[in-house]
């Protein structure tokens, strides 16, 4: 028998809960039930990422044996689809189902489905229970946790901005069931790593050094060394959003590598994943906080480092993407207040800050280091 691990995030008016477990999908009805979400005679909605319709198929079974009664519906998960459109289609799936205020929409996917599924329970009907099954190590440790929804939006000018619309809505419960990652391509496995890293520059020493000591193994999908990951990484950010659950303050630290991120994830033809674009963002983040004087090089060296043990890209494709062009991207981050960047960047591992004002020579640096021509 595997072990299992609550973690509970106390947010006034809606408190949630974490649980990481293996075959806790299989026996999806039971884990929600202990975690005081009724589904006996309930309307449940799946939101069921297309490219894990087996694992939709065994919560569905999980329910309908506790007598909830149990729609699908299934998306693919593309940045292209994280639009109004979906939401839209989950919108008419809820209705066909049926769903009153009583209903239940509960995500089976990575985060892109848990964003979208999120955002259409936080505004159907004016908002319905939701619970997070996070099938990807992203979602599990970061995107499933603390209740931030969304879409990506076309940007002036061309291209797609990032999560600019969207609402906060906790999860009932988010059950993270590493069983789940058996199918999961092992790119995206790393891709997932990044957000690990994130969270370990942010948590200091013990959890750095534990993640180096573990990187080659967490690359082969080593069950142990997930099983050690999983809960200690999503703790992290249970812990930010319980403190600050809508980002006035130290939540802005998870957005370390993703100011620049953002900007590169969605440049067309270079098809980088989320974790991909965080990976080469926190590059750029270190390369900027040492020009700026706040990190000493050695530590940078230390990250940028552990970013290539896991098997992430630390620079972008030569030659392919220009600097205005980041620059102009960055200028459309929903982190931008009053024209001014927001940059999270890192002083010591264990030290991260938000700085704003004027980083123009850090941050021509950060964009230089990641291969961005002139
Ligand atoms: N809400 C938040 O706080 C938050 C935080 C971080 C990221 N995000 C968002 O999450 C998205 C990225 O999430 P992601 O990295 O989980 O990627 P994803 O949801 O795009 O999934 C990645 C790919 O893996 C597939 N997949 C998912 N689970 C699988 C499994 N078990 N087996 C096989 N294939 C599987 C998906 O179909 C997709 O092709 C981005 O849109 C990002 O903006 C949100």
């Amino acid at each position: 028998m595997s072990s299992s691990t609550r973690i509970s995030i106390e947010i006034p008016g809606s408190p949630t809960s974490l649980v990481v477990a293996r075959g806790a999908i299989a026996r999806l009805a039971d884990t929600l039930t202990e975690s005081l979400v009724s589904v006996n005679d309930r309307r449940v909605l799946l939101v069921v990422d297309r490219n894990v319709t087996a694992l939709g198929a065994r919560a569905a079974a999980s329910l309908a044996a506790a007598h909830a009664h149990v729609s699908a519906i299934h998306l693919d998960a593309t940045e292209a689809q994280k639009s109004l459109a979906s939401v839209d289609a989950i919108w008419h799936a809820a209705l066909a189902a049926r769903l009153d205020r009583g209903g239940l929409i509960i995500a089976v996917g990575g985060g892109l489905v848990g964003d979208l599924a999120g955002f259409a329970a936080a505004s159907y009907l004016r908002g319905i229970d939701f619970v997070q099954v996070p099938t990807t190590l992203l979602a599990m440790v970061d995107a499933a946790i603390g209740g931030k929804t969304g879409i990506n939006l076309a940007i002036p000018g061309g291209g797609l901005g990032k999560n600019l619309a969207g609402a906060f809505w906790q999860p009932k419960v988010t059950v993270a069931d590493a069983d789940a990652l058996a199918t999961l391509p092992p790119r995206e496995l790393r891709a997932g790593l990044a957000e690990c890293i994130k969270h370990a520059v942010i948590a200091g020493e013990p959890r750095f050094a534990a993640l180096e000591a573990d990187a080659e193994r967490l690359c082969a999908g080593d069950a142990a060394a997930l099983d050690r990951l999983i809960p200690t990484s999503a703790a992290v950010k249970a812990e930010i959003v319980s403190r600050d659950p809508f980002e006035r303050g130290d939540r802005a630290k998870l957005n370390l590598g993703h100011t620049f991120g953002h900007a590169i994830e969605t440049l067309p033809g270079l098809d980088l994943l989320h974790g991909e674009a965080v990976a080469i963002g926190m590059h750029a983040a270190c390369r900027c906080a040492v020009v700026d004087g706040l990190l000493d090089s050695a530590t940078s060296d230390r990250i940028v480092r552990l970013i290539a043990r896991c098997g992430l890209p630390t620079t972008l494709p030569p030659g392919r993407v220009s600097a205005e062009e980041i620059v102009r991207r960055m200028g459309f981050d929903k982190k931008a207040e009053g024209g001014k960047l927001r940059l999270v960047l890192p002083r010591a591992i264990g030290t991260v800050t938000i700085e704003q004002g004027d980083h123009a020579s850090g941050v021509a640096a950060g964009i230089a280091a990641i291969g961005a021509g002139r």
